[in-house]
């Protein structure tokens, strides 16, 4: 092998030109996607301490901001209803009258196919006790009761005019009965994309500041993957795209590129990666200390994600990135 003096790996970084060239991976705002927040009401407008930035909003501030946004050229949205009363079997999850369903149909009726609309999926903003799914009398989370209300969910957000449907909760096999139900309801052109490896992480604190959804007790280790295991993403990965899962989500995504470069060798799907609230606030915290250069931060953080192998990222940062033009 040829060496120093013949080889200088810096003549390719001599000039932006050169650097630009050579550059093997970079972010495409195309593949970003804003998360929002929903509450009931109208006019609302509610700041989320952890999270700056990021609002919680009704249905009508949340059609005037995806106006805005769209303007800024942010076509991917994925919404998270915050219901207002919730009980022990999630009944606000879904069907017309629910806060998620009547959002999408206002927003659909606003911006048809402007908009790409994904929605999460999950009971535990909608239950009293904060868990993910139905709970035994016991107290343990019943895995395939939860699987047929989240195929409920499902049908109804299609039939709301969801674009893309995003269980985040966890079960086995929801995939499956969410695929098997929408196929069953004549929306099989629904796709789904799957929190298929989300891990068991303190990093998700600002989001369950923002939603009121923390478990009122214990945690979420019996469903949401140990963060010490890697190769058994693999099997959560492969399990759900043989359940008909469209693309697979990897969450958190900076402290798990590991996770996400294995899976880049292992599936066909498209990838995503969650760059979820702890990362954002991480960085928007240091950054007022004094501590981090926001932008160069935030895209670097980004840049990481995406060359590891994610294609699409989920990030709280996508408005700002458009906003202020940092690529
Ligand atoms: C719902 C859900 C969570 C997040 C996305 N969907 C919270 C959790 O699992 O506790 C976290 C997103 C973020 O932190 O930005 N289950």
């Amino acid at each position: 092998m040829n060496a120093y003096p013949l080889i200088r790996p810096r003549r390719l970084r001599m000039t932006p030109a050169l650097r630009a060239l050579v550059a093997e991976s970079s972010i495409k705002k195309e593949k970003l996607i804003q998360p929002h927040f929903v509450v009931e009401g109208s006019g609302q407008t509610q700041e989320i301490a952890t999270l700056p930035g990021i609002c919680r909003q009704s249905t009508d501030t949340l059609v005037r901001q995806v106006e805005k946004d769209l303007a800024l050229g942010i076509r991917n949205h994925l919404l998270f209803g915050l219901p207002e009363s919730k009980d022990d079997h999630a009944s606000g999850v879904c069907g017309e009258h629910s806060l998620i369903f009547r959002t999408l149909r206002e927003l659909k009726k606003h911006f048809g196919e402007d908009v790409l609309l994904a929605t999460d999926l999950c009971l535990c903003a909608y239950t009293d006790h904060g868990h993910c799914g139905l709970l035994s009398s016991g107290g343990e989370i019943l895995n395939d009761e939860t699987n047929e209300v989240l195929a409920r969910a499902a049908v109804s957000y299609a039939e709301a005019g969801a674009d893309l449907i995003a269980p985040s909760d966890m079960m086995d096999g929801r995939v499956l009965a969410i695929r098997n139900a929408l196929d069953a309801a004549g929306l099989k052109n629904t796709p789904i994309m799957s929190y298929s490896v989300k891990y068991a992480s303190a990093f998700y604190g600002p989001f369950r500041d923002a939603a009121h959804s923390a478990p009122a007790s214990g945690d979420r280790k019996s469903h949401q993957m140990d963060i010490r295991n890697a190769r058994e993403a693999v099997l959560e990965a492969l399990q759900d795209a043989a359940e008909g899962a469209d693309i697979l989500m990897v969450k958190p995504a900076l402290p798990y590129l590991d996770v996400i470069a294995e899976l880049k060798h292992r599936v066909t799907q498209p990838l995503a990666a969650y760059q979820v609230s702890g990362e954002y606030a991480s960085l928007v915290f240091a950054a007022r200390a004094g501590a981090a250069d926001l932008p160069a931060a935030a895209l670097e953080a980004l840049t990481a994600i995406s060359r590891a192998g994610a294609e699409i990222i989920l990030s709280y940062f996508t408005r700002q990135l458009h906003a202020e033009r940092w690529i």
